[in-house]
């Protein structure tokens, strides 16, 4: 893909706060008309990542480019091309809905029936029409996180900066954010979004960058991130059977398993459970589960190995994460 086709760019990006390096060197773009995830945990870096982006905080070291300007020195042009939903409200609630839209779209410049117009149709579009006219402190949180995304498109950025949009909110609420959020994307919205639910990111985003104690740990596909785990997890019940070395290495010759094990019983050894019950386990990690099972079946079958049981895991970005990391993204 062309230079060009990258609304944002960011290069050895850093920030330190006094002793405390919270960005440390990352290097990543966004493609124009793509939503970008930055998945990571509670300190990993996501909202000082945002808040360099938005030219609000100023990094210590590295480059940020935004919609063609140096995110560090530019004016008003480059903040016209941005929408940013901070992850702590930025509301007024004694204003109505209909009233903060058209207070944050004024400083924006639009006026009369434009201003109108627009302010409902985002209501229309976070699904806030009905409670328009109601005082923004009476919307429930997940409300009032609807109207926080509303005010930060206003404007009709081109990138529209997301840092946790659904922290807290009811899944009625959820919904309208991602819907909300899609919607925009078709018309050609890019979208940083940043969260630390892995089923959000690998539901919305294009490309995911994994974020952990201020370093970009991966950038790519969610189908990339997780083929780089080397796939599925195959676990094959073959009751109390041991296999031998020769058979092993047999298996271990299958072209698309990238390992094979053999993992016996975990249960405890006692008269009171017939031997039939033993659980040894043979798991083989298999590249493309298409071809692999199949070879798996006949590999099995040449030597002399029945199956009981069969398991497949499928690796998903939790599994990814935890890989890089060595930690579980849940808190
Ligand atoms: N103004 C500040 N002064 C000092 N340290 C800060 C400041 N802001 C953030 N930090 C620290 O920088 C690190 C990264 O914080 P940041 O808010 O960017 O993380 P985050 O990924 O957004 O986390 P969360 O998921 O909790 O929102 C944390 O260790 C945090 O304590
Ligand atoms: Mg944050």
């Amino acid at each position: 893909m062309p230079e060009n086709d990258n609304i944002a760019s960011v290069r050895n990006l850093r920030k330190k706060y006094d002793a405390l390096t919270a960005v440390d060197g990352i290097t990543f773009d966004i493609r124009r008309g793509e939503i970008f995830g930055l998945l990571g945990p509670n300190g990993a870096g996501k909202t000082t990542t945002i808040g360099m982006l938005a030219g609000i905080l100023p990094p210590t070291e590295g480059e940020i480019t935004v919609a063609g300007h140096d995110a560090v020195t530019a004016g008003v042009e480059m903040k016209r091309a941005l929408g940013l939903v901070s992850q702590d409200l930025a509301i007024y609630l004694k204003l109505t809905g209909r009233e903060n839209l058209e207070f944050f779209g004024e400083l924006y410049g639009l006026r009369g029936s434009a201003l109108a117009d627009r302010s409902r149709q985002m209501l229309d579009l976070v699904g806030l029409a009905d409670r328009a006219d109601s005082r923004a402190e009476d919307y429930s949180g997940g409300m009032k996180r609807r109207l926080n995304l509303a005010i930060g498109l206003m404007h009709s950025p081109q990138l529209l900066l997301l840092d946790e949009p659904t922290v807290g909110v009811d899944p009625q609420s959820r919904n309208h954010i991602f819907e909300g959020v899609r919607e925009l994307n078709r018309q050609g919205l890019t979208v940083l979004y940043t969260s630390h639910y892995m089923e959000e990111v690998e539901a919305l985003c294009d490309r995911v960058g994994i974020m952990d104690g201020g370093k970009l740990v991966a950038c790519d596909t969610v189908p990339n991130l997780i083929s780089s785990l080397g796939g599925a997890v195959i676990d094959i019940g073959i009751g109390n059977l041991v296999p031998t070395e020769d058979q092993l290495l047999r298996l271990r010759r299958m072209e698309y398993a990238e390992s094979v094990d053999f993992v016996p019983s975990a249960a405890p050894e006692s008269l009171l459970v017939d031997a039939g019950a033993a659980v040894n386990l043979l798991r083989i990690r298999a590249r493309q589960l298409d071809k692999s099972m199949p070879e798996l079946i006949a590999a099995l079958y040449d030597v002399k190995i029945s199956l009981v049981s069969l398991n497949v895991q499928q690796p998903n970005l939790e599994t990814v994460f935890l890989a890089l990391t060595g930690k579980s993204l849940r808190d």
